[in-house]
């Protein structure tokens, strides 16, 4: 069963959390700083287990990692070596950062094992694009028991990609392996994520040569070696933006320390489109319910600058509370509302469909996934015994707790500490009324990075 939160809900939240960088950035720099020949440091890193899972894997690949300060890590690549399969396997866990280990590591030592992926179940996950990719850079993919043997005989070289969908994971992919290519790279239909266009400037820090144009085209000059980098990671805008909503959904108040705006555009517009208010300040932004109702209203997920996937479940629960029926058409991924059954429990009145219920051309069209969503309010929401089934989808299920009336048990919330920083301490310091219980026998990973791993 894991471990268990319980929620006296029913209260607004009111205060202030401080939020740190971003989980889907950091764990990329933390990857790329295997490229330098010298020691990396990034700053203003969460305690989160992505990172834990990170740094072990960093660990067993020889790169000496340390936390001098809170929130810095310094990543010393200077002897990198070959890790043990068993290990890497052991090591990953639901995490499916190793796949972007393969260009660094065929760079480093001339091949990299990389164990079968986990990751949230949130679709199917494939990871043909990163194959394709490295193949398409000269790397010999030789699927074996258990995972992937990459190697380049010839070496890596630059080439022409032109990706399917802007995938996150593929446009890094790219990125990681190209710096260090012979020769030039040109990647369309690239994501342009902020997180992406961080990671492109750790790389540059590097000393990587990488132009990005208007049309999801990044073109990289490879060069010869790479140095290490000191970097501060921009903010998790998919936390600022789940406590936002948990403000929406409570009818309270959460003041996000290190919110930016610009990363937040997309969401902020629809924040206010919902009724909320919000201040942006030089250390971070307010986000308050107005005293009336929610308003519904439909949107889509996309890619960026479309509103994030997963912006989607905060903002499902808290268009429970809107005046009228909200419409949600998640093109991103083909079943990310899996998590809405549990909140019908609750009382909240959702309905999928494998219709796209929005004007943007989907993938999942003609397929039977159930990946649009038509959301009534507003209804009262009670507490019940709740289940977390994947890291965004938990998140949501406790602002659920948060808005109902009565006690909640959610269980399972090991899976969200790995991207949510200090969650629980987080509730308390907005006035919830949580407690965490651990009903295994083992203690949970809490993120915590030791000083010297
Ligand atoms: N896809 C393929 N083949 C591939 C790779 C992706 O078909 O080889 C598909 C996916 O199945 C999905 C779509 O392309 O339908 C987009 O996937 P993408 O590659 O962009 O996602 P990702 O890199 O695996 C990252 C984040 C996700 C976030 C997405 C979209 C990390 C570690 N994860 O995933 O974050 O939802 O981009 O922005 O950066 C989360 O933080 O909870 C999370 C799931």
């Amino acid at each position: 069963m894991g471990e268990v939160l319980t929620v006296q809900g029913g209260r607004p939240v009111d205060g202030t959390v401080a939020v740190r960088g971003a989980k889907n950035f950091v764990s990329k720099a933390m990857v790329a700083a295997l490229l330098g020949e010298t020691p990396s440091v990034l700053r203003n890193v969460p305690e989160i287990r992505d990172v834990t899972v990170v740094t072990g894997l960093l660990g067993l690949h020889g790169v000496d990692v340390t936390q001098p300060d809170d929130g810095v890590l310094v990543m010393d690549p200077t002897d990198v070596e070959s890790a043990h399969v068993a290990d890497i396997d052991a090591h990953a866990g639901a995490s499916r950062i190793p796949i972007l280990f393969c260009g660094p590591l065929v760079h480093r030592l001339g091949e990299a094992f990389i164990p079968d992926l986990g990751g949230c179940r949130i679709g199917d996950r494939p990871i043909n694009y990163h194959l394709d990719v490295l193949r398409q850079f000269g790397a010999v993919v030789d699927k074996r028991e258990g995972g992937i043997r990459i190697t380049a005989p010839d070496g890596l070289r630059g080439t022409r990609i032109d990706l399917p969908y802007p995938s996150v994971g593929a446009t890094e992919q790219v990125l990681l392996t190209a710096v260090r290519a012979e020769g030039f790279t040109e990647l369309r239909g690239a994501a342009t994520e902020p997180e992406i266009l961080d990671l492109v400037a750790v790389l540059q820090k590097m000393g990587a040569i990488i132009g990005v144009d208007t049309d999801r085209t990044i073109r990289v000059e490879g060069v010869e070696r790479l140095r290490g980098y000191d970097h501060r990671a921009l903010t998790d805008r998919i936390e600022t933006a789940s406590w936002a909503c948990a403000a929406l959904a409570t009818r309270g108040q959460v003041f996000v320390r290190g919110a930016t705006q610009p990363e937040m555009m997309t969401f902020l517009n629809v924040f206010r489109k919902v009724g909320g208010e919000f201040d942006v300040t030089d250390e971070g932004i307010r986000f308050r319910s107005p005293g009336s109702r929610l308003r519904p209203l439909a949107l889509e997920t996309d890619v960026h600058p479309g509103f994030m996937t997963d912006w989607q479940q905060p903002l499902v629960v808290a268009l429970t509370q809107a005046d009228g029926l909200s419409i949600v058409h998640e093109t991103v991924y083909e079943n990310r509302f899996g998590f809405t059954k549990a909140l019908g429990g609750m009382g909240a009145r959702i309905q999928v469909y494998r219709e796209c219920l929005g004007s943007t051309p989907c993938r999942f069209g003609g397929a039977q996934f159930r990946h649009s969503a038509a959301i009534s309010g507003p209804t009262a929401l009670r507490g019940d015994d709740i289940v977390v089934p994947d890291l965004r989808g938990g998140f949501s299920y406790l602002v659920a707790a948060l808005a109902a009336t009565g006690v909640s048990r959610v269980q399972g919330i090991e899976l969200i500490d790995r991207g949510y920083e200090r969650f629980a301490e987080k509730l308390e310091a907005l006035g919830a009324d949580v407690d965490w219980t651990s009903t295994s026998s083992v203690p949970p990973a809490r993120g915590r990075v030791p000083a010297h791993v």
